[in-house]
């Protein structure tokens, strides 16, 4: 069975646009616990847009699965995962300026520092993953870091504009997992996942976890709204 890693960033940008204490991301993590989420996934930015230190500290401490901090390499981060311990780490590319995650890590161009980050969590026992485009020198330099695990980065294929751009990027997809996995690596995928094209990345064989965050928290509203009122509108009336 394919695993499911939720991201909950979204909550926290939402409870980040008041400043509030609501919505809370450890309480929605433990919901996607309780629905069956194999892992929760949260980003700790270097700007602290959405995810807070002491969510991460909490997050670890109170969910009952396992917890997978996506992370820069910057050493303030490194530093900050080390004492968290969480179950794994994913380190991806960071830039201020985007909206989110643009683009896999670049092995080729920061193979040192990646290879040494990959050492520093492991030595703390946290599972590395690498997260990384679809790209046979990619991740031919992802296993030479000592990371156990990858994480394919889907967004070309999710943001296809054609039915051939996608089957192009589904068929590159499947066989860079293909290669990944006779290289020992544990597969893993996800970004920009929608609804309507997450299955067609499920059914790979070999894909160990997809991690899932806008589409799921997007669909939420909308599950939710209409119960949201009624509660209000019952404590009106009252
Ligand atoms: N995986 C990684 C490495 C990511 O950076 C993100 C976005 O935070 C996701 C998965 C989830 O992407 P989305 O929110 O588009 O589902």
């Amino acid at each position: 069975m394919v695993k499911l890693g939720v991201n909950i960033d979204h909550i926290a940008t939402l409870r980040q646009a008041r400043k509030e204490f609501e919505p809370d991301p450890i309480q929605a993590a433990c919901l996607c616990v309780n629905a069956g989420a194999d892992s929760i996934v949260a980003h700790l930015r270097e700007d602290r847009r959405h995810i807070h230190d002491k969510d991460i500290f909490q997050l670890k401490k109170k969910i009952k699965t396992r917890f997978n901090l996506e992370m820069s390499i910057a050493d303030k981060i490194v530093k900050i995962a080390c004492q968290v311990k969480p179950h794994q780490a994913t380190l991806v590319p960071e830039k201020r300026q985007e909206l989110t995650t643009e683009g896999g890590l670049d092995i080729l161009k920061n193979f040192h520092r990646v290879k040494k980050t990959v050492k520093r969590l492991q030595d703390k026992n946290i599972l590395v993953s690498l997260f990384i485009a679809a790209d046979k020198k990619q991740i031919k330099r992802a296993k030479e870091t000592g990371a156990e695990a990858i994480e394919i980065h889907t967004g070309v294929y999710a943001n296809a504009k054609t039915k051939q751009e996608k089957t192009k990027e589904l068929k590159k997809i499947t066989a860079m997992t293909q290669y990944a996995l006779t290289l020992g690596l544990i597969v893993n995928a996800g970004h920009g996942l929608k609804y309507h094209d997450t299955m067609p990345i499920a059914r790979i064989p070999g894909i160990n976890e997809l991690n899932i965050g806008h589409s799921i928290i997007s669909r939420a509203v909308f599950v939710g709204l209409h119960q949201a009122v009624k509660e209000m509108l019952a404590l009106i009336k009252k």
